[in-house]
């Protein structure tokens, strides 16, 4: 039975571009989790955007002396083109400056304050008298009153992690020099002690299969300190509007934290609005049966295990009366008070450095995702990145380590498999697929082996342990070279052409099925492959940049043509190669590194 899998991915700040650990961090992830599923003929959809609003954008735009909304917009296009360049499929990666996500988040805050979770309360707040105006959150700095870690923020404690109180901040000083000075303003609090109960609730019954560090995070606030009420608006001028009558015209916004988790919601909506399917989006979320990803990075994993749930159970069907989607023929709240779908699993990761120090766009100190790619192919990145996972601890990028892994594993085991045996096949049986007559024992077993692991790596992908994943894949692969040092086909040829035709026959066949476990890490090379072996099919759909309009202007989006979605083919299960199959001319999938790549690289760090 077909599967609704939602895959959520951490919507990126337009303040700066996308390095390496932010993609093995969540983009990459999601995807290879995304393409699994499609290629076993579940009903994906993968969603994210840039998160377009916040002081960390109304800063990156002051910083580059340049109007917020064309900021915005060049993060955003840049990131589009990254995730083209990667193959991180989005069915639809779009932004939260849209008419649509105003709408739904709108919506999501009318329904918390109907259902009585949302109160007003005044408070000071850090105030520049040269501006005349209020400097929220990022704007202030100084240190913190619980760690005492000197570069806390007025809204969060980057070193504790503590939501801060900005008037109790020590040493306030503001991100654009001059003075300072509290006065009183009045926000929105969304009551999350009220929450507390549904939100223990819900994260204890997730707690047999997410990842400890992120259940025990969660749950490890909670019973230390509880949940507490938070302001989910601000004095800024960007963002999305407040619904309520005269805040917005006074200079306040919704909380960009608040909002962005809520692009979850909306870009599905999005999705279907654009597709000309209006009510997909319920498929994932008006159905209990549905499964939700959320895939962050751990400084996110309050937001998701805590804050959204809280939004989503506070909101429940009152969400659905108050958002109608103007074309739709179901009236919100038809489906019998059905709630919103609740994450299913939320994978963080942990944090990848480079050369053993901290990732730092500022200091330059990053491999950036779009530069990687003038150098490298996509495919030997993602293999580098899968391997290194950040699943539970931190993790290195190392450019030494880069060149030996891709040359010692992905092109010396699995890559040079390939390119024996299919260059092998196409001399000498005239590009065809030799025909083996029947198998022996020695063929059977491999056969066994390799494809008993569509059960096993889809296991470990199901459970998003994607280094387990990976890992179990390459020893398959040296498996069937293990097979060709025993039979020795080479040789054989000469002596004994109809048992070479075996063993080609067999160890085309496990490439095959292997070309089929690797493509959700190696989607490029598995896709080129899947040619090679003389199929006129792909594997995966296309990606594609659009311009969407609405009443904020236009905005581009990526989206994904999904195979699955047009012939549901599953692949995810064992070759059935044919005999006598025309094959393709066959070329080398991955490229050998020179060491002095490492070099290079390095003295482009400035190391
Ligand atoms: N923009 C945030 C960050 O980069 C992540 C937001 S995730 C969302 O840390 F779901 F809230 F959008
Ligand atoms: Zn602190």
């Amino acid at each position: 039975m077909s599967e609704n899998i939602l895959i959520a991915i951490a919507w990126p700040y337009a303040n700066a571009e996308i390095h390496v650990g932010n993609i093995t961090g969540s983009h990459l992830p999601g995807d290879i989790v995304a393409r699994y599923h499609r290629l076993k003929g579940n009903n994906v959809l993968m969603i994210s955007g840039t998160d377009s609003h916040g002081t960390p954008v109304t800063l990156a735009a002051d910083r580059e002396g340049r109007p917020v909304e064309e900021v915005y917009k060049q993060y955003h296009d840049g990131f589009l083109e990254l995730f083209k360049g990667w193959g991180i499929t989005y069915d639809l990666f779009t932004t939260t400056h849209t008419e649509n996500h105003f709408k739904v988040s709108q919506a999501m805050f009318l329904a918390l304050k109907e259902n009585g979770f949302l109160f007003t309360q005044k408070s000071l707040q850090w105030y520049s008298p040269s501006s005349k105006r209020f400097l929220p959150d990022r704007y202030v700095e100084g240190t913190c009153y619980i760690c005492g870690f000197e570069g806390a923020r007025s809204d969060q404690c980057d070193n504790c992690g503590n939501v801060l109180e900005p008037e109790k901040l020590i040493n306030p000083r503001s991100k654009e020099g001059g003075a300072l000075e509290l006065r009183e303003t009045e926000h929105f609090y969304l009551n999350l002690s009220k929450l507390e109960p549904d939100v223990k609730k819900f994260l204890q019954k997730r707690a047999e299969h997410m990842r400890e560090p992120v259940i025990g995070e969660s749950l490890g606030k909670i019973e230390a300190e509880g949940l507490k009420p938070r302001p989910i608006t601000r004095d800024l001028d960007w963002g999305v509007p407040i619904p309520i009558e005269g805040w917005t015209e006074s200079g306040k916004r919704i909380y960009v934290w608040f909002e962005a988790v809520i692009g979850y919601l909306s870009a599905p909506i999005e999705w279907s609005l654009i597709s000309g399917q209006t009510d997909a989006w319920r498929e994932w979320w008006v159905n209990p049966e549905a499964k939700q990803f959320h895939f962050i990075g751990k400084d996110n994993i309050f937001f998701h295990t805590s804050l959204w749930p809280a939004e989503l159970m506070g909101a429940g069907v009152e969400f659905l009366k108050i958002f109608d989607p103007p074309t739709s023929p179901l009236q919100g709240g038809q489906e019998g008070g059905k709630p919103l779908t609740l994450p299913y699993d939320v994978p963080a990761n942990q944090f990848m450095n480079l050369e053993g120090q901290k990732i730092s766009g500022s200091r330059n100190w990053a491999v950036w995702g779009r530069d990687a790619l003038t150098r490298y192919d996509p495919d030997a990145l993602r293999y580098y990145l899968t391997v290194n996972m950040p699943e539970l601890k931190d993790s290195d990028w190392d450019w030494a380590d880069f060149v030996a892994r891709n040359n010692n594993e992905l092109v010396a085991t699995w890559g040079n498999l390939v390119n024996r045996v299919l260059s092998f096949a196409y001399k000498h049986w005239e590009g065809h697929v030799p025909d083996p007559g029947d198998l022996r024992p020695i063929d059977q077993n491999l056969l066994n082996t390799v494809e008993a692991g569509f059960e096993s790596v889809g296991k470990e992908l199901e459970a998003v342990r994607l280094r387990a994943a990976i890992g179990e894949a390459m020893k398959l692969a040296t498996a069937v070279n293990q097979y060709l040092d025993q039979t020795s086909p080479w040789s054989e040829v000469k002596k004994d052409k109809a048992e070479a035709a075996k063993t080609i026959y067999t160890a085309l066949r496990a490439i095959d099925s292997l070309k089929v476990i690797f493509a959700p890490f190696l989607p490029f090379t598995s896709e080129k492959l899947h040619r090679f072996l003389g199929y006129d099919t792909t594997l995966f759909g296309e990606q594609y940049i659009e311009a969407v309009e609405d009443s904020l202007g236009v905005h581009n989006v990526i989206r994904y043509r999904d195979v699955s979605r047009i012939d549901s083919p599953t692949y995810w299960k064992p070759s059935q190669l044919e005999p006598n199959k025309q094959m393709r001319q066959p070329a080398p999938l991955f490229k050998k590194l020179e060491e002095s790549v490492i070099e290079e690289e390095r003295a482009r760090l400035g190391k």
